[in-house]
């Protein structure tokens, strides 16, 4: 209730209801009962009065407004983190600049992300293009046989493909936050996981991995069917990378009160408690992962995906026993 007193609004409804108030009083007083001479001239005096102090009013609540768009102006994306601080109070135009605060603090964050982001990328991209550029030079340094020359283009060619696959891993990600909303659509999830199921077989087969899968049919969910069956590759991407060969792998999917819960289990290397936190941070990699390539982007593409989806995904994982990603992504 007390909140209802500071506002603007109720100021100036108050102050138009006192005058109005005062000056039927006064003339009340002045003309009916007291039948003074100079009556009209006490009116018109304190009709002056009251519209002055009116102004005064009017102009000290616009004043606070162009300041406060004077200082809007004087924030870039330079000094997001510069505050609104000189306006106080509870009424609407101290909720404004509350409020533009709280704009202010929402983008820096993002700036902030973006920045670290481009970092990352840049720094993520620079050390296999200097690499493949060093090779180059070191070829060249003398003449070579056609069977040199030819070893150095193949090894060229894999580390571009890596290359690309980053690339394409980074744009993936960097879109993940703008899907457009017209495409998500009904698909049968159950398919998905079944080919899903194939694809981790064919991959799994090189290091003699067994994959097993139970996957209920029929389990519909809306979303991106492309954009999901990348993000849940790079889970079973992972399971079979961090997996020594003759392990096993377990996919499933069921469905779970109003949830599709997917699973997807190995009996890998596994991951240090210390490290859980951060499997999902972009350009992220375990301490055991420097045998293996990658850039560190999967989980995290695989989380922002699965968000997109309002779903959520939780891992669990003891180390050289193996690890367990859920997902659990509501039905529609
Ligand atoms: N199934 C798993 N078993 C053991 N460790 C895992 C597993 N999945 C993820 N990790 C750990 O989490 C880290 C991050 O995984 P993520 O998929 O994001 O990156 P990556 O596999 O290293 O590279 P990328 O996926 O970009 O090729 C990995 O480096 C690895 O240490
Ligand atoms: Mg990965």
């Amino acid at each position: 209730m007390r909140h209802v007193f500071q506002t603007l609004r109720f100021k100036l409804l108050f102050w138009y209801l006192l005058s109005l108030v005062i000056l039927g009083v006064f003339i009340i007083l002045t003309i009916h009962i007291l039948q003074y001479k100079y009556s009209v001239q006490l009116i018109i005096g304190l009709f002056i009065l009251l519209a002055i102090i009116g102004f005064v009013v009017v102009y000290k609540i616009t004043q606070t407004i162009t300041f406060l768009s004077f200082q809007m102006r004087q924030i870039s994306s330079k000094n997001l983190d510069k505050k609104i601080t000189s306006i106080k109070g509870n009424d609407e135009i101290g909720q404004l600049a509350n409020s533009f605060n709280g704009l202010l603090d929402r983008l820096d964050k993002a700036f902030k992300r973006e920045r670290q982001f481009i970092a990352d990328v840049a720094h993520e991209m620079k050390t296999p293009i200097a690499t493949l550029r060093s090779s180059f030079e070191v070829t060249l340094r003398k003449e070579r046989t056609n069977e040199e020359y030819k070893k150095m283009i193949k090894d060229s060619i894999i580390e571009t493909d890596r290359l690309t696959t980053t690339l394409k891993d980074i744009l993936d990600l960097a879109w993940s936050e703008v899907p457009n909303e017209k495409l998500r659509e009904y698909f049968n999830l159950s398919q998905l996981m079944s080919e899903l199921s194939e694809i981790a077989q064919k991959l799994a087969m090189k290091k003699n991995i067994t994959v097993s899968s139970n996957v209920k049919s029929q389990i519909t969910i809306k979303g991106f069917r492309e954009r999901l069956g990348r993000a849940l590759l790079n889970i079973i991407d992972n399971a079979i990378k961090y997996t020594p060969s003759n392990g096993r792998i377990y996919i499933a999917l069921i469905k779970e009160q109003n949830n599709a819960l997917i699973t997807i289990e190995d009996n890998g290397q596994g991951i240090e408690s210390k490290e859980l936190d951060h499997i999902f941070d972009r350009f992220y990699r375990g301490s055991k992962a420097e045998k293996t390539f990658g850039a560190g982007l999967g989980l995290a593409i695989a989380k922002a995906t699965i968000k997109m989806h309002k779903g959520v995904i939780q891992v669990q994982s003891r180390p050289k026993i193996g690890t367990t990603f859920s997902i659990a992504i509501p039905l529609s």
